[in-house]
């Protein structure tokens, strides 16, 4: 009987449990013995491995993190540690391996491709969605909602004591995030890396829009800017509008899955495992332009992600000082 593992690496996501639980399913109608990696690649190395059953999966599927834990390993980069790992899958027969993770994670494991023979299909799961090559990552949709949600209460308490919220999303040097956030919650700012805008530039019309009635202002940026302090601070002194911060922090990370996460983790790990089992060594399972596809760690990891001109387009517009309704 074929074994196959699964390990969760990096920060975690909404959607890594019903990937674990699809995996389990899948494994067993296709024939194979599943097994769980627990802590990333730290289990790799520590022979956390062990056997998956029906009953470890059971009731999963609406909870957000991961049942097998995941983790940020240094010792993974080390050659000695790889080596370690390898012979723990090895020694267990386990010949193949599918990781929920970011481009970090999966260079590393290309090296233990090359190094152990053992194949391996990476999924690219991050809240950040900033991995080149595919145009989602699991878990981006829960946070997105899990944003709205937020923002939409914000705006509540916002316009009832009239204060300008800044409120900062998560997304490491991606805008993503943000930006999406910020257009689909009709924010009136939104300041992210790959767009630079400089705030004082609203002030005439922020003015001109208070003097007409304007009672709350919500201003998005992205945690990369490091700005938010900066951002209320300019809204206190330059409109005299009383300011607060949120950092949305953590929260973005967990929750019940959506039903998009659900769907598209069913999705992924459907496909990482026939490529499996069809002979695909190396690669990472992308979704772009509404179809999947398989494509090399080189060609993900190698070229830095961008964020979609289209996207990008609209943020431009839409948020742009010259546009700014009088
Ligand atoms: O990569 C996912 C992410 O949530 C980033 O958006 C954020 O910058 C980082 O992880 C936070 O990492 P940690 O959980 O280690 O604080």
């Amino acid at each position: 009987m074929d074994k196959i593992a699964i390990l969760c690496s990096g920060g975690d996501v909404s959607g890594m449990n019903p990937a674990i639980k699809r995996f389990v399913e899948y494994s067993f109608a296709k024939g194979m013995q599943p097994f769980f990696v627990y802590n990333g690649y730290e289990g790799l190395i520590d022979n956390n491995i062990r056997e998956a059953h029906y009953e470890d999966v059971a009731g999963i599927m609406t909870r957000g993190g991961t049942k097998i834990r995941s983790a940020r390993s240094i010792r993974f980069k080390d050659a000695t540690y790889r080596a370690i790992a390898a012979k723990n899958l090895q020694d267990k027969g386990i010949t193949k391996l599918i990781v929920l993770g970011g481009d970090g994670s999966f260079r590393g494991m290309e090296r233990f491709y090359h190094e152990s023979g053992i194949s391996f299909c990476g999924i690219p799961s991050t809240i950040d969605n900033d991995i080149n090559g595919t145009d989602y990552c699991l878990g981006v949709d829960t946070a997105l909602n899990i944003i709205k949600n937020a923002i939409d209460s914000i705006r509540d308490t916002a316009s009832s004591f009239r204060r300008a919220f800044v409120i900062e999303t998560m997304g490491r040097d991606c805008g993503y995030l943000a930006l999406v956030s910020a257009i689909t919650s009709g924010a009136e700012v939104c300041l992210i890396p790959e767009i630079p805008i400089d705030i004082t530039q609203y002030k005439g019309c922020f003015e001109s829009q208070i003097r007409k009635g304007r009672d709350y202002f919500i201003a998005v940026v992205s945690e990369g800017l490091k700005n938010a302090n900066e951002v209320a601070q300019w809204f206190e002194e330059e409109l005299g509008f009383e300011s607060r911060v949120s950092i949305l922090g953590h929260l973005q990370r967990g929750g019940n899955p959506s039903v998009y996460d659900r769907l598209m983790a069913y999705k992924f790990v459907t496909h990482a495992i026939d490529a499996l089992l069809e002979g695909k060594n190396n690669s990472v399972i992308c979704y772009s332009k509404s179809h999947f596809n398989f494509k090399s760690i080189d060609e993900v990891a190698l070229n830095p992600y961008r964020l979609d001109e289209e996207l990008l387009n609209l943020g431009r517009e839409q948020f742009a000082p010259s546009h700014c309704q009088m």
